[in-house]
């Protein structure tokens, strides 16, 4: 990763404090944004900070701008963003509910990709990565908000696929199901830990899939189940009962 630049979204969440140092100690000069983020969250010289509100259209425009302006390029984009609402059926859902899940899951996605591609274009090697959710590969009641827009955010990144394979980009969706995070510890104190996906895992395999030699991972999907994986277009991560 040393020579790479690499913006990660959502870089200091439940997920992204595992998936940013992963990229750090691999050499990558690692632009992590999120509303609010410093330089504190992660002191190591080849972090860079990037406060950014991914629903605005400009200010996502700006700030992939503004990476390209300092460092010249950019090879990777991990778009860890995401938020989650459940609980309502579909008749019970409100708008806010309907518009912050599409915008957190989709809209921000859509926004970031548009900005970043014709970069990751020049790069040669470009690289991007998203993070859906299990959940959306089967609908699940009481949670339709969610599970739609992050269903449709594995076909927007399995197009962005195959309309840039020609410049070699390869894009790619991680679907994890429940991670083992301190926000899902404390609101499921209840529930056995040890089913859930590590973040570290999933961390693990982000960077992979960044890697150059991960050339042939376009649309792979890895659905993980007891006996092992299976390849499809996206991947999927559960920890077997
Ligand atoms: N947790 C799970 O069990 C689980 C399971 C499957 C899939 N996922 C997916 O995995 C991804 C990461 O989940 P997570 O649990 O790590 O989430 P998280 O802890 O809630 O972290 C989300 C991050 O996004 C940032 N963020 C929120 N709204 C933003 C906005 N408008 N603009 C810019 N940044 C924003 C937050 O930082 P600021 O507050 O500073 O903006 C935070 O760093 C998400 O896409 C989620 O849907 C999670």
């Amino acid at each position: 990763m040393k020579e790479k630049v690499v913006l990660i979204t959502g870089a200091k969440g439940g997920l992204g404090s595992f998936v940013t140092p992963r990229f750090l100690a691999a050499g990558a000069t690692v632009v992590g944004a999120s509303r609010s983020i410093s330089k504190d969250d992660f002191p190591e010289p080849n972090f860079v900070p990037l406060p950014v509100d991914f629903t605005k259209a400009a200010a996502v425009r700006d700030a992939v701008g503004s990476v390209v302006s300092r460092f010249g390029r950019l090879d990777v984009l991990v778009h860890v963003l995401g938020g989650f609402a459940g609980g309502k059926t579909v008749a019970e859902t409100d708008d806010a509910t309907w518009e912050q899940m599409g915008d957190l899951n989709l809209t921000a996605a859509f926004y970031v990709l548009r900005a970043a591609i014709p970069q990751l274009r020049k790069s040669g090697k470009g690289r991007m990565i998203a993070i859906g959710s299990l959940t959306a590969v089967e609908p699940h009641a009481g949670l339709g908000a969610y599970v739609t827009f992050k269903a449709a955010l594995t076909t927007l990144v399995r197009t962005v696929a195959l309309e840039n394979r020609d410049a070699g980009v390869t894009a790619n969706v991680v679907l994890p199901g429940t991670m083992d995070t301190p926000a899902n510890r404390k609101s499921m104190p209840d529930a056995d830990f040890s089913k859930w996906v590590q973040p570290g895992e999933v961390a693990d395999l982000v960077l992979w899939l960044a890697d150059d030699r991960a050339n042939s991972c376009r649309r792979l999907q890895c659905m993980k189940e007891s006996s092992g994986y299976s390849l499809m277009s996206s991947i999927s991560m559960s920890r077997s009962a």
